[in-house]
């Protein structure tokens, strides 16, 4: 979690922080910090909430110097207040860190370092690292930093400075990702958390493993390991273009982003489908044709949204290519006994790539010796590097915590991969191009579901008055019913408890009445009638309903009180037009309930703690 930012180079390095950190802020937003060196001294800034409230208390023009680490702050140990925010500094205010992830000892180095009488300002883990640092100082920064990294347990990444070295940094990470590029000349050096803060920059890019310490001069970088022994890194040229933060007119990015859709499905699906012959290609996948047509269990994992994405990715995988999937909570899997053959394929799905959770699970799936992929969004991800192969969604920066457009890319990548392997399996090719062109069609629906976004404002209007709600979906429309209820609790913070309908009749029934309504989606054909009969159950006892349903659909007029129709599709691609319309109503009840729609409290874009 969080976002590390450094700089040393001979530029005014507080502006080039804070610049990193916006591009960061989305992975964390409770508080930020800056720490640099003038004069010999270090100088903190440190302000709680968002980026904006830490640019108010700087003034940068009397700051024109080459150094300084930032910091954006999702918490975890501590309140999210100004005194648990980074950088944290040691008692002697002489070592300033940053630091990503969790110190699992910090409580008992913490205890030992007070028992010797040390004093700390914060509730963090992170304090002890400065701590540490300070007490192993003598004279020379990077013994002092190998030193505490020893002592230390759990996962990091930190960026560390020392008043008596202002032309110097040390950086380390064991677990958590950390990127380091500079430009030809070696004249900048720029140290982050996550590649994206490359953004607009031609730079070569080192990323750090585990337990490796990179130590920074002016137009000088050397990596060691904990050995202190020196390691050969090879750099990767990145051609970063500037990634587009407009929200091109929209009042939110969220809005921006739900309105790319049709344009990022079909960025995901251009140059992969040939739909005359029937076919799917993936650049750069690289398994082998024997390995792809022998798989007989895949397990796709994942988080949030993308986990929703993973339970769509089950039904594909089993009904088009049959061959036996499970979808698993990412920070579920890892504890489990995983059944593992030679025939198992791991996908990972992830918009970010780099969720530890997700992580971790591929983790353990490796050392059971699975073959891995990932489908994600953000290349140069941790992810993405970790497995063997990846398919990236190319559906361009999704700066709303709130994920939607990169869903979508998600489920169309997914229905692809599945046409994909049943195609080296016994589907036909008359039967995959009846698949490809029903998915081509579905920008156009989206581009009809968006065209009544106003109706659907006013369905908002309707129901933002209410507290709690029923998401009710059969078939593929409960991982629907799943994905639209955790919109509406990511941003507008109300209690949305999604259900297969069949499932009411044991239990949950008992919550309903006309204080709790129930949003349908009725979008399969195939359990269409029992949905209707879940249906009147509710009605019967009071529910307010509201219906996403396909046109012309008989019935569900009699029984619910509003409907939105939508356009017709498959059961199996009924996903894109019933989440969309479910975005666009989370969305606008959360504007009318006036929460922070693009940074929702308490939450973050890129989780990158367990
Ligand atoms: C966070 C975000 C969610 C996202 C989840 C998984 O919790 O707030 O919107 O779905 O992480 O993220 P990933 O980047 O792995 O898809």
């Amino acid at each position: 979690m969080c976002g590390i930012f450094g700089y040393l180079g001979n530029k005014n390095s507080i502006k080039a922080c804070l610049n990193g950190l916006k591009l960061l802020e989305y992975r964390g937003y409770d508080s930020a910090g800056i720490a640099t060196i003038k004069n010999g001294s270090l100088i903190n800034f440190k302000a709680s909430g968002k980026l904006i409230s830490l640019e108010k208390k700087i003034n940068i023009k009397n700051l024109n110097l080459d150094l300084a680490i930032g910091h954006t702050r999702w918490a975890t140990h501590g309140a999210a207040n100004e005194k648990n925010a980074h950088p944290h500094l040691d008692e002697m205010k002489n070592v300033a860190i940053v630091h990503n992830g969790i110190i699992e000892n910090y409580d008992i180095l913490k205890k030992d370092l007070q028992s010797k009488g040390v004093k700390f300002r914060s509730e963090t883990d992170s304090e002890v690292i400065a701590q540490l640092i300070f007490k192993n100082y003598k004279k020379n920064l990077l013994d002092a930093t190998l030193k505490t990294l020893k002592e230390v347990k759990g996962s990091l990444a930190i960026v560390v400075i020392h008043k008596n070295h202002p032309h110097e940094i040390v950086a380390a990470t064991r677990e958590s990702p950390l990127a380091i590029g500079f430009d030809d000349k070696k004249n900048e050096f720029i140290i982050s958390s996550d590649p994206n803060a490359f953004s607009g920059r031609n730079l070569n890019v080192i990323f750090l493993k585990n337990n490796e310490i990179a130590h920074i001069k002016k137009n000088d970088l050397i990596v060691i390991n904990l050995r202190k022994q020196k390691v050969h890194k090879k750099f990767e040229k990145l051609n970063s273009k500037n990634l587009i933060f407009s929200k091109k007119g929209f009042e939110h990015f969220l809005l921006k982003e739900i309105f790319d859709q049709p344009l990022t499905i079909q960025k995901a699906y251009l140059g992969r489908a040939i739909e005359d012959k029937g076919q799917v290609e993936f650049e750069h996948l690289n398994f082998t044709k024997k390995f792809l047509s022998k798989i007989d269990n895949i397990i796709v994992t994942a988080c949030g949204t993308s986990y929703h994405a993973s339970l769509i990715a089950k039904a594909y995988f089993e009904d088009q290519a049959n061959i036996r999937t499970s979808a698993e909570i990412a920070s579920e899997m890892r504890f489990k006994n995983l059944l593992i053959t030679k025939n198992t394929l791991v996908i990972a799905i992830s918009q970010s790539g780099e969720t530890a959770d997700t992580m971790a699970a591929l983790k353990a799936a490796k050392a059971k010796g699975a073959k891995t992929l990932s489908i994600v969004n953000v290349q140069n991800s941790t992810i993405s590097r970790f497995t063997d192969e990846s398919i990236f969604l190319k559906a361009g920066p999704e700066r709303s915590v709130c994920s939607t457009k990169a869903f979508s890319s998600q489920i169309t990548v997914l229905y692809l991969f599945a046409i994909y392997l049943a195609r080296l399996r016994d589907m036909k090719k008359r039967e995959a191009i009846l698949f490809l062109k029903e998915l081509k069609k579905i920008p156009l629906k989206i581009r009809k579901v968006l065209k009544i976004s106003s109706l659907i404002n006013e369905q908002a209007k309707k129901y933002a008055k209410f507290d709690s709600f029923f998401f009710l979906g059969r078939n593929l429309m409960y991982p629907t019913a799943m994905e639209a209820a955790l919109k509406l609790k990511e941003i507008s913070y109300l209690n949305a408890n999604a259900y297969p309908a069949g499932e009411m009749k044991h239990g949950p029934l008992a919550l309903i009445s006309n204080k709790l309504p129930v949003i349908a989606f009725c979008s399969n054909e195939k359990t269409y009638d029992k949905m209707l009969s879940s249906l009147m159950e509710a009605k019967a006892r009071g529910a307010p309903i509201l219906a996403f349903a396909t046109k012309n659909s008989y019935g569900i007029e009699d029984i619910a009180d509003d409907v939105i129709w939508l356009e017709k599709t498959t059961d199996e691609l009924a996903i894109f037009p019933s989440s969309v319309a479910a975005q666009l109503f989370a969305y606008y009840v959360a504007k009318i309930r006036k929460t922070d729609i693009d940074q929702p409290r308490n939450l973050a874009k890129s989780v990158t703690v367990e």
